[in-house]
């Protein structure tokens, strides 16, 4: 089959509304959660896109009954923690996330498995991960180069261990917890800042027992963060709503904020503090920005954003604020490229080995479209002002390459083409036919927009919350 292609053409002024898909990052712990539970879980709002799909049929390769009564519903009946051994290599796919919590999965299991996954999975490190596990008495060898999958686990009894982490990863703390919760005694794992935390979140919602600190009293996402977790408990079932991925919604929120004159409602969207860096990149960008958290009962808040573009300006981002926009990096290079001034990426280093290497990417094709940018071993340089212009781009087998660079066309002359579009399926299943929808929307000259009231900064100082 011939890989597809995507052609955009500017639409620069957007006023619309839109919801977007599950949070991949939730759904991928829902089920997990759900298939170590002690009954059967409903899931809604799973996201359907094929990274989750690859820890769907993981499970059901090891013996747990997943059922799927509608679209984006699934019935997990779990297992109280007792897998079945594999028949078959367990296929992760292009999903780090499901390639690096299953080995924390696993690692407790009483059985041999092995993971694999595609051409770029196979190139990602995986000692952050057998590292922290081996500690805690795992048997996992990487049979790739060097650290590189396929991973080998002969799954025994576990010891707690404590962990510092070098780096904040949400991947290598849940591996961690994930092997804690079936491990003897405690374990405790710390990260220098604070990564995403819908592991914790989901854990306590499923009725497990952890204790979380902030170590250091700074405002976060500064400090050291600690969780600690007693092993031999028993995951109560419980049925959960994903909520919307705001890593989808941050290629609508740019394409909107980039434009003054646009306007953007996104619905029943994830609003955790670990996740909305890219709100507040926004807002220090000159974004009008405004959050509504409309519940948190199952641990995870949603709510909506409403955004009204603007001329942005370029900002630093760097440090602790890092893991928590790290996925949002390509389409925050193209609001760096979109706005006025100088905007400085440092310390993102993880962006080399994601799905591709990000910052290659990003350079590579904002250069194509006309931008000036000076790539480092940890980030780039965007000096932002130049008009883009369409190009015919590459995503890098990469599904946020791709998308970040279709809102780029947006705001570019003539047409842009990128090449190699199947990998959007990953996270975002509906992102073309929401860009075919944004576009009826959207209009060349700026009209009137209603004023919507309080717009404005956000309370950054609660995200333990
Ligand atoms: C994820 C964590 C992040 C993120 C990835 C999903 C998760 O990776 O980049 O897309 O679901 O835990 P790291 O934890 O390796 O930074």
């Amino acid at each position: 089959m011939k890989p597809s292609k995507l052609r955009v053409k500017r639409a620069p002024v957007l006023e619309t509304e839109i919801t977007v898909p599950g949070d991949k990052s939730i759904s991928h712990r829902a089920i997990m959660l759900a298939a170590l539970s002690n009954g059967p879980c409903t899931i809604t709002n799973f996201l359907d896109g094929e990274d989750c799909r690859n820890t769907v049929a993981a499970f059901r390769q090891l013996g747990v009954t997943i059922e799927e009564p509608e679209p984006g519903t699934l019935v997990v009946h779990g297992t109280h923690g007792k897998l079945t051994a594999p028949a078959n290599d367990i296929d992760c796919g292009n999903s780090g996330t499901t390639m690096r919590l299953m080995a924390g999965v696993l690692a407790g299991q009483p059985f041999t498995s092995r993971l694999t996954g595609d051409a770029s999975l196979l190139k990602r490190p995986m000692r952050r991960v057998i590292e922290p596990l081996s500690r805690m008495g795992a048997k996992i060898r990487a049979t790739g180069d060097g650290d590189r999958p396929p991973l080998l686990i002969e799954g025994g009894p576990l010891q707690g261990a404590t962990y510092h982490a070098p780096v904040a990863s949400a991947q290598v703390k849940s591996a961690i917890l994930l092997a804690g919760l079936k491990a003897r005694g405690t374990t405790i794992v710390t990260e220098p800042s604070q990564s995403r935390d819908h592991t914790e979140r989901m854990l306590s919602y499923f009725l497990v027992d952890l204790d979380r600190e902030r170590i250091t009293a700074t405002n976060p996402p500064e400090g050291e963060f600690q969780v600690k977790i007693e092993g031999g408990q028993q995951i109560e079932s419980r049925d959960f709503i994903v909520p919307g991925d705001i890593s989808s919604a941050a290629f609508w929120l740019v394409a909107a904020a980039a434009q003054p004159g646009s306007r953007l409602l996104i619905k029943n969207v994830g609003l955790n503090l670990t996740r909305t860096g890219i709100i507040s990149v926004l807002i220090r960008m000159g974004a009008r920005i405004r959050e509504v958290i409309e519940d948190v009962d199952q641990g995870e808040p949603f709510g909506l954003i409403d955004i009204k573009g603007c001329r942005l300006k370029g900002t630093v981002i760097a440090g602790p604020e890092i893991p928590n926009v790290i996925d949002e990096i390509p389409i925050l290079a193209v609001a760096a490229a979109l706005a006025e001034g100088v905007t400085i990426i440092r310390d993102a280093k993880e962006l080399r080995v994601k799905e591709s290497d990000r910052i290659a990417a990003i350079v590579d094709n904002l250069r194509a479209m006309g931008a000036e940018v000076e790539d480092f071993e940890d980030g780039m340089k965007i000096t932002g002002g130049r008009k883009l212009t369409g190009a015919r781009l590459s995503s890098h087998g990469d599904h946020r390459i791709a998308m970040a660079f279709a809102i780029a066309g947006l705001h570019a002359s003539g047409e842009t083409i990128i090449e190699d579009t199947d990998c959007i399926a990953t996270s975002y299943p509906g992102f073309e036919d929401t860009l075919a929808a944004v576009r009826k929307h959207s209009f060349i000259r700026p009209r009137h927009t209603q004023v919507i009231s309080s717009i404005g900064r956000r309370d950054q100082d609660s995200s333990l919350k």
